[in-house]
C-alpha cells in the first residue's frame, strides 16, 4: 500500500451499478460492475429491487478496491450519482423498502399525469419545477406508492399504514441517491439537481413546493433534506463498523445527466454535452438563469456547489437509445452491440427504413407519454443490416430533435458538441451523429464522465481538487468528427424521420 489517495464514486444507472476510483489527473484507477434485474410487472411498469442495488453498491465497491490493491483509507471522499427520477420508499426503522423502486422509464401514473392537464396544474408544475408534467418524474410514482404499495415486503406496515407512517416521518421517499447515501451514511439526505426532478420541488425558491405536495398528497415529513451537489459540510460519513471497515466522507452527488455536464466541465453558460446511455440526455448550462424553454425542453439545475448559487441547465431527455440496441439484441437481430457499426455499414442506406423507438412514449421534445414504437418504410427487400442502420440513425436524430429545441431556446449556434456515455465508443455512430446535427462532435478521452463528474464533486469538497479550473486541465480530446454529409441531405432524411415520429404519435390508448 502506498500513501497515494483518490476519490471514489458509485454510478448507479438504470442498467448497473458501477465503481471507479479516480486519481488526481482524473485518470481511472479501478473500475468494477454488475447489473441487477430488470422488473417489468405489467406491460409499460418497470421496476428495481433497492436491496439488489445496494448489495450491488457493495460489491462493486469491494471489487474496485480489491482489484487496484487500494485500502478504504486511501479514498479522501465518495461521489454518488445516480439514474434520476427513480422512486423508493422505504422505512425508516427497519431500512427496508416498501416496494420495488419504480424506474423512471415506468408508465404505470400516464392517467394520473392526464388528469393533471384536466385539472390545470400542467401550467404551475411548468413554471414551479421547469419540467413537463409526464410519468417519468417521481411525484407520480411516490404518490402511486403511497396509495398502492405492496406490504409483503415492508413485514409490519399494511397499506393503510404507509400514509400514516409517512405523515409520522416513519415511511421515508427518496430517489436512488438518498437511498444510497442513507445506506452509506444513514443520513436522509437528497441533492438539488436529484430533487429538481422529482416534480415536488420548487427550482426557484429552491425547497419542496406546498401546492405540489399537496397536489400530489405527499407528506413533507418523508421528504430528505436537499443539499449541495458538491458539499463541504458532506452528507455523512460510511460507518467504519460497515462493510468498508473506514470512515470515508460522502460529499458530492448529481443525477447522471448533471454529473456528465460536471465531468465533462461544463461549468459556464452555453457548454453543452449528450449522454448516450439508456436514454441520450443533452444538457446545456444556462449559469444562473433559468431558462424557460417554449420548445419541449425541460429547465432543470445543473449542479450547485457549497455557499455558491445554484447554475441552472437547458435538457433535452430522450428516454431511448442504448436501450433500442438492446432490443435488437432481445431479438438477436445482434449478438453483440459491437456488431451494429459493422451491419449499418454493409448497406449503403437504410433503404427508406425508420425506426422510432417510442417504446415508453417519447420525451423531449416531443412530449408524448402514448407513442409507442414504430417502424415504417419496410418493403419485401428490407434486411436486418436496414433495421440495425435504422435504429443507430433514430439516436442520431432525436439529438437533432433536441439540439434544434436547444438552439431555438438559448438562441447559440452549436458547432461543437462534447459526447459520453457506453454507445460513443461506436465511431460509426459518432460519425453519422456530427453528420446528422451538422456540427463536429468531440469524444473525451475520459469516457466514464458520469462517474467522474461526481468525483469531481466529492473532490471539491474535500479539498481534494483546488478548483474547477484544474479540472479543465484534466478534460482531454480523445477524437473529433467533423461533419462530412452536405446539409441537404442530412436535412431530406430528418425530415422524413419527423414524418415517422408523426406515425409512432398517440398509439396506446386504452
Ligand atoms: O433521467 C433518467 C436518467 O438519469 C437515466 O440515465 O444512464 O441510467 O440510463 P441512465
Amino acid at each position: 500500500m502506498t500513501d497515494t489517495t483518490y476519490v471514489g464514486a458509485v454510478d448507479q444507472g438504470t442498467t448497473g451499478t458501477r465503481f471507479i476510483v479516480f486519481d488526481h489527473g482524473g485518470q481511472v484507477v479501478a473500475n468494477a460492475y454488475e447489473t441487477h434485474e430488470q422488473i417489468y410487472p405489467e406491460p409499460g411498469w418497470v421496476e428495481h429491487d433497492p436491496i439488489e442495488i445496494w448489495e450491488n453498491t457493495k460489491t462493486v465497491i469491494t471489487q474496485a478496491l480489491g482489484q487496484a490493491g487500494i485500502a478504504p483509507e486511501q479514498l479522501e471522499a465518495i461521489g454518488v450519482t445516480n439514474q434520476r427520477e427513480t422512486t423508493v420508499l422505504w422505512d425508516a426503522d427497519s431500512g427496508r423498502p416498501v416496494h420495488n423502486a419504480i424506474v423512471w422509464q415506468d408508465r404505470r401514473t400516464t392517467e394520473r399525469v392526464e388528469e393533471l392537464e384536466e385539472n390545470g396544474a400542467v401550467e404551475t408544475i411548468r413554471e414551479k419545477t421547469g419540467l413537463e408534467p409526464d410519468a417519468y418524474f417521481s411525484a407520480t410514482k411516490a404518490e402511486w406508492l403511497l396509495d398502492e404499495a405492496d406490504p409483503i415486503k415492508m413485514e409490519r406496515a399494511r397499506p393503510a399504514d404507509i400514509r400514516d407512517r409517512a405523515q409520522a416521518g416513519d415511511v421515508l421517499f427518496g430517489t436512488i441517491d438518498s437511498w444510497l447515501i442513507y445506506n452509506l451514511t444513514g443520513n436522509h439526505i437528497t441533492e438539488v439537481t436529484n430533487a429538481s426532478r422529482t416534480m415536488l420541488y420548487n427550482i426557484h425558491d429552491l425547497e419542496w413546493d406546498d401546492d405540489l405536495l399537496e397536489e400530489f398528497s405527499i407528506p413533507e415529513a418523508m421528504l430528505p433534506e436537499v443539499r449541495p451537489s458538491s458539499d463541504d459540510e458532506t452528507y455523512g460519513t460510511t460507518d467504519p463498523e460497515g462493510f468498508l471497515e473506514a470512515e470515508i466522507p460522502i460529499a458530492g452527488a448529481l443525477g447522471d445527466q448533471q454529473a456528465a455536464l460536471f465531468g465533462q466541465t461544463c461549468f459556464d453558460a452555453g457548454d453543452a454535452k449528450n449522454t448516450y446511455g439508456t436514454g441520450s440526455f443533452f444538457l446545456m448550462n444556462t449559469g444562473n438563469e433559468a431558462v424557460a424553454s417554449d420548445q419541449g425542453l425541460l429547465t432543470t439545475i445543473g449542479f450547485q456547489r457549497s455557499g455558491e448559487p445554484v447554475q441552472y441547465a437547458l435538457e433535452g431527455s430522450i428516454f431511448v437509445t442504448g436501450a433500442a440496441i438492446e432490443w435488437l439484441e432481445d431479438l438477436s437481430l445482434i449478438d453483440d452491440p459491437s456488431e451494429t457499426a459493422e451491419l449499418a455499414r454493409s448497406v449503403d442506406s437504410t433503404d427508406g427504413v425508420y425506426v422510432v423507438p417510442a417504446f415508453t412514449g417519447l420525451g423531449a421534445p416531443h412530449w408524448d407519454q402514448r407513442a409507442r414504437g414504430t417502424i415504417v418504410g419496410m418493403t419485401r427487400g428490407t434486411r436486418k443490416e436496414h433495421v440495425v442502420r435504422a435504429t443507430l440513425e433514430s439516436i442520431a436524430y432525436q439529438t437533432r430533435d433536441v439540439a434544434e429545441a436547444m438552439e431555438a431556446d438559448s438562441g447559440i449556434e452549436m458547432t461543437s458538441l462534447k459526447v459520453d456515455g457506453g454507445a460513443v465508443k461506436n465511431n460509426y455512430l459518432c460519425q453519422l451523429q456530427s453528420d446528422i446535427i451538422g456540427s463536429e462532435i468531440v469524444r473525451p478521452v475520459v469516457d466514464e464522465t458520469t462517474a467522474l463528474g461526481s468525483a469531481y464533486a466529492a473532490g471539491l469538497a474535500v479539498d481534494y481538487w483546488d478548483d474547477t479550473d484544474s479540472l479543465r486541465d484534466n478534460w482531454q480530446v480523445d477524437r473529433t468528427f467533423e461533419t462530412t454529409m452536405d446539409t441537404e441531405t442530412a436535412d431530406a432524411r430528418y425530415n422524413r424521420w419527423l414524418d415517422a415520429v408523426e406515425r409512432s404519435r398517440d398509439w396506446a390508448r386504452d
